[in-house]
């Protein structure tokens, strides 16, 4: 089964594009608020990593949810599209001074700290302006998820957080210091993660450091569980939705909250992933020796992530339905790894038609690059071409 495309409309634009399905996106976003909504304490923030097309952004903020930014232009953009800064928090192991700054200037949420330097320069410049900052830690919990070893940042050989050995110091720390207010733990296992009990392993891990900080008489009242939750790129068509009923169910059974606390939760990829395809052009179909080639005028610079991490996108001839022929699907790019698919049934494809590759609005046109000095592709909603 192939996505539904106006390809008319399609026809009429510049390759490569990324094209975002509103319906699917709205969809999404209702399914996260009527299920995220069951429980009390859940607040969800979308992590503004996976897109940050304006267009996409304004449709996420207009559903409620938060921001989690990880740098001073995101946090920008979040505010450009009218997310309240009360509801963004800022996350990210290296923030530099003015990206800080920005984050005081607003008076965001709050600041997922990642070290004691950083809590140091927090805290001073805070001070320079008179003002508090809201601080969580970032507690690397060194629990695995069963994903790709690129995008697993839990263990405690990667480079994120601050070891749990180490938390009731940095907390100690913290709470001399009269520029910061020590609010709660933040927490983030990795990404494309479909094993909920990745997800249990997550909480019980929570559930334990609780019970060590009660024993001390720390009370917290933000705990941030990150985000995560997979999609389903075999069948982008048969689930455009991910499963959040499962997913924040999970955290419900699993994680002992308490009454006075808010679980804050920081989804990229579930939240704009399906509603998403890279639209592009078929320029040559070149015959090899032993492989026939699809080659697009879209490579490796519009969606970087089958060379970057061996991912697989659905690819799909939306132009054509001819019988199934079988290529090797390739961008432009003067690099061996700009391909998207080795050895891929479509529908026999010709110069001029139309390729859709599906489940890429997370991480897809926000890690565009110019590389080649090529341009960056436009994103267009489906309400726009109507
Ligand atoms: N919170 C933190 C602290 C994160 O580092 C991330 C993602 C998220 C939330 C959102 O995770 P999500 O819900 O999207 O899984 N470029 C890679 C993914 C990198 C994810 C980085 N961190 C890819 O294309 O697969």
């Amino acid at each position: 089964m192939k996505g539904v495309f106006p390809i008319d409309k399609l026809e009429a634009l510049r390759t490569p594009l990324y094209y975002y399905d509103t319906r699917v996106l709205r969809d999404t976003l209702a399914c996260i608020r009527t299920e995220a909504g069951r429980y009390e304490n859940f607040v969800v923030h979308y992590a503004v990593k996976a897109n940050a097309n304006p267009k996409v952004l304004t449709i996420i903020r207009e559903s409620g949810l938060g921001a989690d930014c990880v740098s001073g232009g995101e946090i920008q953009a979040a505010i450009k599209a009218g997310f309240p800064a009360g509801r963004v928090v800022f996350a990210g192991v290296g923030k530099a001074d003015w990206e800080i700054n920005l984050g005081l200037d607003y008076d965001i949420a709050c600041f997922n700290v990642e070290s004691i330097p950083e809590l140091e320069v927090i805290n001073q410049l805070a001070a320079a302006k008179g003002k508090v900052a809201r601080v969580a830690f970032r507690i690397n919990p060194d629990v695995g998820a069963h994903t790709h070893a690129n995008i697993t940042t839990g263990l405690a050989e990667n480079k994120f957080g601050i070891a749990m050995d180490d938390m009731e110091r940095v907390i100690a720390l913290a709470r001399q210091m009269e520029h910061v207010r020590f609010i709660g733990l933040h927490f983030h296992i990795g990404s494309q993660i479909l094993d909920m009990g990745d997800f249990v392993a997550l909480c019980n891990r929570i559930n334990e450091l609780q019970d060590k900080l009660e024993a001390h008489r720390i009370r917290i009242e933000y705990v941030n569980v990150g985000g995560g939750l997979g999609i389903d790129y075999q069948h982008p068509n048969r689930q455009p939705v991910p499963d959040f009923k499962a997913y924040f169910k999970t955290y419900a059974d699993h994680l002992k909250l308490r009454s006075y606390q808010t679980l804050h939760f920081e989804l990229g990829r579930a939240v704009v992933g399906q509603c998403g395809s890279l639209i592009a052009r078929v320029l040559y179909v070149k015959q090899g020796t032993k492989k026939q080639f699809a080659i697009l005028d879209a490579g490796m610079t519009d969606l970087i992530r089958p060379a970057l991490y061996q991912a697989y996108h659905k690819i799909e001839n939306i132009t054509s339905d001819a019988p199934v022929q079988t290529y090797d699907v390739v961008g432009p790019v003067c690099e061996s790894s700009d391909v998207f698919g080795k050895a891929v049934d479509l529908n026999a494809v010709s110069r001029g038609d139309l390729i859709a590759i599906r489940s890429a609005g997370a991480y897809g046109e926000i890690m565009a690059s110019q590389y080649n000095c090529r341009e960056l592709p436009q994103g267009y909603l489906s309400d726009e071409l109507v």
